[in-house]
């Protein structure tokens, strides 16, 4: 299970799990995208014969806040499961904690964890292009000792780093603003949109009008899928605190982190 907007947190975890897939000797697993709306309503069950295997993104170093609701709608009965977050090159902080908390609440058991790095939903240079093949054989050898784990049936809690309580949502800049403003950062649409719609269909709070693609009809949560996957460059954000942002971020985050694994 994913959410993932601009599809690196997608590209882990199916890579996780087509390897565990494989490893089990069966066809294929069940796949389920949770990034669109109407993806949101309701959680499947799982029971005790079942593995998760689930990703989102690192928002604030903390889980999406969009998703909380849903997440607390997947339940398992003693199910083993193995969060992931994906991260820009920041920081995961409180994130892996966080979804791990979710998943013993709803009834999971977590038998391994990882922080893997995609590239920066702001940016086109920031951790450009990962996870890239390193990352990619990394998560394979990730799927590999999981699935020694599970089959060895050990089934030691892996410790996993982060804090309580949790980083707050609000604690950079562009948030504070935004909440005290009630500043709107929202994607413009410049004079080469060929009206695809594919901005529209992509956005993970259906707040793109999809009859006026240059209108925005809800909160953007900014997570860069309209700007990624427009055919003509024709969305883009122009704030200035989103601008400031973005480039401190890609000034000081340069040194390449790498992924943890928690086993
Ligand atoms: C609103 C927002 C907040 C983010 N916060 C962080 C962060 O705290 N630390 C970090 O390293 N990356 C952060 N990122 C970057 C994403 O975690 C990263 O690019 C991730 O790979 C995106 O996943 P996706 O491709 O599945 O959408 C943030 C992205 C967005 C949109």
């Amino acid at each position: 299970m994913y959410f993932s907007p601009t599809a690196t947190t997608k590209t882990i975890i199916e890579t996780i799990g087509k390897r565990l897939v494989k490893k089990n000797g069966i066809d294929q697993g069940i796949t389920v995208d949770f990034t669109l709306p109407k993806q949101r309503e309701n959680g499947p069950t799982f029971n005790s014969n079942d593995v998760l295997l689930i990703g989102v993104p690192v928002y604030a170093g903390r889980v999406p806040h969009i998703l909380l609701n849903y997440l607390n709608t997947i339940k398992g009965n003693n199910t083993l499961s193995i969060p992931v977050v994906l991260y820009g090159n920041r920081a995961y902080e409180d994130a892996l904690l966080e979804l791990n908390d979710i998943l013993v609440e709803n009834g999971f058991s977590v038998i391994a964890s990882g922080a893997f790095i995609g590239e920066h939903s702001y940016s086109d240079t920031l951790a450009k292009d990962r996870p890239d093949n390193t990352d990619l054989s990394i998560a394979k050898q990730f799927a590999d000792s999981v699935y020694k784990k599970i089959e060895n049936s050990a089934r030691k809690k892996p410790i996993i780093k982060g804090n309580k309580p949790y980083r707050a949502y609000s604690s950079s800049k562009i948030d504070k603003k935004r909440e005290k403003d009630r500043m709107q950062v929202e994607p413009k649409t410049d004079e080469n949109c060929i009206d695809c719609k594919i901005c529209a269909e992509a956005c993970p709070v259906g707040c793109i009008d999809y009859n006026d693609v240059t209108k925005i009809t809800g909160t953007c949560i900014i997570c860069g899928a309209c700007v990624k996957l427009c055919p003509t460059s024709s969305k883009y954000f122009d704030h200035p605190d989103y601008i400031h942002l973005k480039l401190a971020l890609e000034k000081q985050y340069i040194d390449r982190k790498e992924p943890e694994l928690f086993v």
